[in-house]
């Protein structure tokens, strides 16, 4: 089971939902970053759940421990380790997992993959909560990333059928990213986010769950990072992106509408914008050509499914006496996965980014 990621900055994530601690080791992370704890906390709490509308009912701190790798405030060059102690498990929900494995997560390929060793507990190292320690390691990323002023922003644009308004992807405004930075249900269209809201309630109070997408601009970002074919910087964030639990579609720029457009609607013009840089006139190609960043936004949206666990009586199949039965799954779970993976696809993003960055401005192994 490898949980590793990255070529220059690495990080590798290590844990299971109900054990002592979930954690990652970032290696290769430059020195001499301000270790800005509030703001690192601030984006674990974002992840965290938390008793509003949207959430389980589970409380997790998600307090970090760093273990190693910081000092007087700064980040040292060493690997950082740093730890969150699980704290609040209810393992008994999940005992008849191992027997009876729930519709659409991974109990079912987990007890074929590793020959039923696997820890079913909360998910074992399939839990969602396995994104903490890269909510971590994507804060830290984002602080380093701020010193070339890259930025990274995102709303949810749909849960179930209702839809925000998409970004402009040519220019995001300082004020879209003042609003969306002070929310904590990100959405720009007032009306889709009480619409969202109410939808997500309607999931839980019917013990179903509801998916939908997150829309994530990567701005100030220079051309001419990444490389064609499989290094591409299309292939490197689908790599960390599909690494999220409950991620099943990922499309850049206009994405799959493209296909649809005829190559005059398509095609990006270049121009020389108001700085005297060369920019396109419209980026439906999300800032990526030939798997190298062009100068524009680099926009991506992120398709998460509805949220496997369900109250409701569903069909599976006995693993032991190889029959088919009932399960309704226990535990406390999300109606809706997307406002708490809004934070994580930016820590990917700053993870995927920052790589990249070290990547192109030569790596000093120090
Ligand atoms: C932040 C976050 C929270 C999650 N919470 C839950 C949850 O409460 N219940 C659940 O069944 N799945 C949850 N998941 C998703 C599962 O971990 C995921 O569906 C499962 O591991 C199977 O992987 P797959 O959906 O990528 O195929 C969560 C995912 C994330 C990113």
């Amino acid at each position: 089971m490898g949980s590793t990621f990255g070529t220059c900055c690495k990080i590798s994530i290590f844990g299971e939902s109900h054990g002592n601690a979930i954690g990652v080791t970032i290696d290769g992370f430059p020195a001499g970053i301000n270790f800005d704890e509030e703001f690192i906390k601030s984006e674990m709490a974002r992840r965290a759940p938390s008793s509003n509308v949207f959430s389980t009912s589970r409380k997790e701190a998600d307090e970090f421990e760093v273990l190693s790798g910081v000092f007087d405030g700064r980040t040292t060059g060493a690997p950082i380790t740093a730890i969150i102690r699980n704290t609040n498990q209810h393992s008994s929900d999940y005992e008849g997992l191992r027997t009876n494995p729930r519709p659409s997560h991974a109990d079912f390929t987990a007890f074929i993959r590793y020959n039923n060793n696997h820890d079913v507990r909360g998910g074992g190292h399939f839990s969602g909560r396995l994104t903490a320690p890269l909510v971590f390691a994507g804060a830290l990323c984002k602080l380093a990333l701020e010193q070339y002023e890259i930025h990274i922003i995102s709303h949810i644009s749909s849960v179930g059928d209702i839809k925000d308004t998409p970004f402009d992807k040519v220019n995001i405004t300082p004020e879209t990213i003042d609003l969306l930075s002070e929310k904590a249900f990100p959405v720009m269209d007032e009306t889709a986010s009480e619409l969202m809201t109410a939808l997500i309630s309607k999931a839980r109070i019917s013990a179903d769950s509801v998916g939908g997408t997150i829309e994530c601009a990567v701005l100030g970002l220079p051309a001419g990072l990444g490389s064609p074919m499989f290094d591409g910087v299309e292939s490197v964030l689908s790599q960390i992106i599909f690494g999220i639990p409950a991620v099943k579609g990922l499309e850049f720029g206009s994405g799959f509408s493209m296909s649809a457009m005829f190559g005059s609607q398509a095609n990006d013009e270049f121009c020389i914008n108001e700085d005297g840089d060369i920019a396109t006139r419209s980026n439906n190609n999300g800032g990526i050509l030939g798997g190298i960043t062009s100068g524009m936004p680099v926009i991506f949206k992120t398709a998460i499914k509805p949220t496997a666990s369900i109250g409701r009586p569903q069909k599976t199949v006995n693993l032991r006496t190889g029959t088919e039965t009932d399960i309704t799954v226990g535990g406390r779970h999300d109606p809706c996965i997307v406002p708490r993976a809004v934070p994580v696809i930016e820590a990917a993003a700053a993870v995927a980014f920052l790589d990249m960055m070290l990547l192109k401005n030569g790596y000093n192994k120090e």
